[in-house]
């Protein structure tokens, strides 16, 4: 087995950084193939922090290669700081990381457009509470056939052509906010040239060189973004972002065919949360709510928005499986859970409501209380596991529950955000071992 997809399996944050940072050692190329910097993937090494928005979070090994791929939309601006900062602690040279010919670039008017649209919509259903980064709007561009590939930045005419056009469909919106003299063609193009300087020695056809490393046995690791709720056709639409976050989306952000996915682990927390507006049927708007949050830190990596918690919702999480074929099940922030004191976990909606049928705008929890973690001994035992047998019983009992409700078996449980902090039930690009 070679290749192996990380997927966010709730509304993103879920821990998908961690998990990545801790498997990618085994991995010779680890790749970005959607979303853009509205992502924010949280590594915690040696006590160190570092977030990562755009480059994959396979970045601190030094033999681990990363890739952007053709899905990603990626701001030029925030690409470099990001890389200035992560030279700091990693070799981030030309051969370390390499960017799709094919991926699309998020334009300042982008960012301008994203913020003006969710200041417009502020407290009303049209807002969803974005990141403001200008995501939506280039996805927006490309779908309408307007979009500007990485590809064009090296090409002036046709780039200055593209940039007019693109002025020319959003300027009358701009124009309402007073903004539309705020974007100059000649300023644009001279921001792609200092963009295509230093992106040259980078760039690839990033399709071609993951066919390649699979065709050579090399272990590739394809890290998502957000997460199964937030896919553009698959979530809680229209609270979704613009891309498509479930696996799936690794055959066309990549350019690559499904016979060339060997594994999909999804990454769950231990509970749920979410940013942004939208339905989320386990939500707690209580002390309990607000206790979790402060024990998981939940707080955007991003935008630093507080994130809303609730508990753990099973009917949601056994659609996420379905979604992307998962063949492991990653539980995160379990110690948060374990501080907590006391667990509940959603199993079902009332009335026999179908979140794939019915969608989750409506669903009421049924709730069910799980035993043990009353224990005062519970979160030391479990901040102390490193292997299945040493998590305490109660933890073992729910993550087999998980797994039994969702028919997928536990690849691997993260009791803290440091890397080592992690039970692994199998060789990342191994078959998972552990079924219920
Ligand atoms: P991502 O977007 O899926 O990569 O997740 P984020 O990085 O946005 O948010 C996850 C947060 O939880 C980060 O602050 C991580 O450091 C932290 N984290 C991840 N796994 C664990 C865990 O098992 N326990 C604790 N306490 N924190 C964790
Ligand atoms: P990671 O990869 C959590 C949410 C936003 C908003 C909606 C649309 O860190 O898990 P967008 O800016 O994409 O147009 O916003 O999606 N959102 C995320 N929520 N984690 C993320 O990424 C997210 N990326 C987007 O809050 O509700
Ligand atoms: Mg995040």
């Amino acid at each position: 087995m070679s290749t192996l997809v990380v997927v966010g399996a709730q509304w993103g944050d879920e821990g998908k950084g961690k998990v990545v940072d801790a498997i990618a050692a085994d991995a010779d190329l680890v790749v970005r193939y959607a979303g853009g910097n509205n992502a924010g993937h949280t590594l915690v090494v040696d006590g160190r922090k570092v977030v990562t928005h755009l480059v994959p979070s396979g970045c601190l090994y030094p033999h681990t290669r990363c890739v952007l791929a053709a899905g990603m939309v990626i701001d030029p601006d925030v690409l470099a700081a990001e890389i200035a900062e992560l030279r700091a602690i990693a070799r981030l040279e030309h051969d370390e990381l390499r960017v799709s010919l094919h991926a699309h670039v998020i334009f300042p008017y982008h960012r301008e457009l994203d913020g003006l649209r969710e200041d417009r919509a502020a407290g009303g259903a049209a807002a969803i509470g974005t990141t403001r980064r200008g995501v939506g709007p280039a996805y927006e561009a490309k779908a309408a056939r307007r979009g500007i590939q990485i590809r064009d930045l090296f090409d002036e005419v046709r780039l200055r052509a593209r940039i007019e056009h693109n002025l020319d469909a959003i300027g009358p919106e701009l124009a309402r906010d007073g903004r539309a003299a705020a974007f100059m063609v000649d300023d644009l193009l001279a921001r792609a040239s200092g963009w295509a300087g230093w992106l040259k020695p980078m760039v690839c056809d990033a399709s071609q060189l993951c066919h390649d490393a699979i065709r050579r046995g090399q272990r590739v690791l394809f890290e998502g973004a957000q997460g199964a709720m937030l896919d553009l056709d698959h979530g809680t639409y229209p609270y979704v972002t613009s891309s498509s976050t479930t696996a799936g989306g690794v055959c066309t952000g990549v350019g690559i065919g499904p016979t060339l996915v060997d594994a999909v682990w999804g990454i769950s927390k231990a509970y749920t949360t979410r940013v942004g507006a939208g339905p989320f049927p386990t939500r707690l708007d209580d002390a309990i709510g607000q206790r979790l949050r402060e024990l998981g830190g939940e707080f955007g990596a991003t935008t630093g928005r507080a994130r809303d918690c609730g508990w753990l919702d099973l009917p949601a999480l056994r659609m996420a499986a379905r979604l992307s074929g998962m063949t492991g099940i990653c539980i995160t922030k379990l110690d948060v859970l374990a501080a907590l004191g006391m667990v509940r976990v959603c199993v079902a909606y009332e009335d026999g409501h179908d979140p794939g049928r019915d969608g989750l705008a409506a669903a009421r929890p049924i709730l069910q209380d799980v035993a043990g973690f009353d224990d005062p001994e519970v979160p030391g035992q479990l901040a102390r596991a490193r292997r299945w047998a040493e998590l305490p019983g109660c933890a073992r009992a729910y993550l087999d529950l998980i797994a039994e409700a969702i028919e997928v078996p536990v690849a691997l449980v993260s009791v803290g955000p440091g890397r080592d902090e992690t039970i692994l039930m199998c060789r990342p690009f191994d078959p998972p071992v552990h079924a219920p």
